[in-house]
């Protein structure tokens, strides 16, 4: 049978559920895709790490180049996260003509448009659903789904960390640093989880939701941030007795031809769908003129949910390859940036 080779950078709690995934789901994959998926070679820190029996320790690398620079590889799927790093990776590889795929909000709300375009240049595929809201595949339903309408608004919880955190406070009265503590040990919070914490990977996600959604470049700078680490256990408790559960919610409106993006804690009504959504999970509620309300919802961090949507990409790629249709990956933004003011 054929096969397609797949360069991983990273083999963290993503990275070995990609593997895991890829492995397990062979049979669907190779049908889809007709070829069998091979992991060929992973980059990592550390090559004494013990990585069980998952790994030969011959995939295992530290030298990048091994990984971008073989011509075997097909398609470099970036699961190692940080910023600088991984975007001249993803560059290197996708002018090296492999797609690439990655789970990178940091890279893609900074970087994006010129990965992307590099992408578009080289007829390579550059996807990044895993980037948004773990295992729901929002930024495919916003640029697919609804591809026909123009939506208007977007509000969602999209940081699990901050939300299994205030979950677990406010409904079981446990403290903000135990909470966190358990959020990294599950594998849900960033390397440093200042950005969960401070809502500043939520404001990532936003703006990427906001770019593809209002089709309009949005940058990290238009989203006014405010995270969670000023929120005490009193404040969610008086919160909860008059009838409001915190959330960190993001919004992103667009009124006329101005749009607003933000990310803050917010008191939701009890009975109000977005008040149910409790731990890891994440919801995203879309406003479209023609279809109206529309709501997503599912796990946002955490291993297998997040490498479902790695892998769910790395078929569209393999597809796409197999049909000769690679590229087409980036979505020229349709609308001039127009942000509302304050005073307006
Ligand atoms: P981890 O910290 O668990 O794993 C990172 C992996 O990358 C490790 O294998 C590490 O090597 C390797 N690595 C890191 N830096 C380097 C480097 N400079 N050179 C070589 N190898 C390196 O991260 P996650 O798997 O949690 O996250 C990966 C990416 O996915 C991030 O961008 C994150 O934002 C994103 N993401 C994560 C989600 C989650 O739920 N965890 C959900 C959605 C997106 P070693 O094993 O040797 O330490
Ligand atoms: N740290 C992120 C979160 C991972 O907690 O949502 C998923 O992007």
């Amino acid at each position: 049978a054929q096969v397609m080779n797949v360069g991983l950078l990273g083999f963290g709690t993503v990275g070995t559920g990609v593997l895991e995934i890829i492995e397990q789901h062979q049979d669907k994959l190779s049908h889809q895709i007709g070829a069998e998926v091979r992991v060929k070679k992973i980059l990592v820190n550390d090559l004494e790490k013990d990585r069980g029996n998952l790994v030969k320790p011959e995939q295992l690398t530290k030298n990048a180049s091994e990984v971008l620079e073989d011509d075997e590889i097909d398609v470099i799927v970036e699961v190692m996260g940080g910023i600088e790093e991984a975007r001249n990776y993803m560059k290197q590889a996708l002018l090296n003509g492999k797609h690439v795929i990655t789970a990178n909000k940091d890279v893609m709300a900074l970087y994006g448009s010129e990965l992307l375009q590099i992408a578009n240049e080289k007829n390579c595929d550059l996807f990044y659903e895993a980037s948004v809201a773990g295992g729901i595949p929002i930024l495919r339903t916003i640029v697919e789904g609804l591809a026909s309408d123009r939506i208007t608004k977007m509000m969602g919880i999209v940081n699990g960390t901050t939300n299994y955190i205030l979950t677990q406070m406010t409904k079981e009265g446990r403290l903000f640093d135990d909470v966190l503590k358990e959020a990294q040990a599950l594998g849900y919070a960033e390397a440093d989880p200042t950005a969960d914490v401070e809502g500043l990977d939520a404001a990532r996600k936003i703006a990427i939701l906001g770019t593809l959604g209002f089709s309009m470049r949005l940058d990290l700078d238009d989203v006014s941030v405010k995270g969670i680490t000023d929120v005490t256990s009193q404040d969610l408790k008086y919160g909860d007795q008059l009838g409001y559960t915190m959330k960190l919610v993001g919004i992103a409106n667009r009124t006329g031809d101005k749009v607003e993006v933000s990310v803050q804690p917010t008191l939701v009504p009890h009975e109000h769908p977005l008040a149910s959504v409790d731990d890891e999970f994440n919801a995203v509620y879309v406003y479209g003129e023609a279809v109206g309300e529309t709501m997503f919802y599912g796990p946002g961090a955490g291993k297998l949910p997040t490498a479902t949507a790695v892998v769910s990409d790395l078929v569209e790629v393999l597809k796409n390859k197999r049909l000769g249709v690679s590229g087409n990956s980036a979505v020229i933004p349709q609308h001039e940036k127009k942000l509302k003011t304050d005073e307006e």
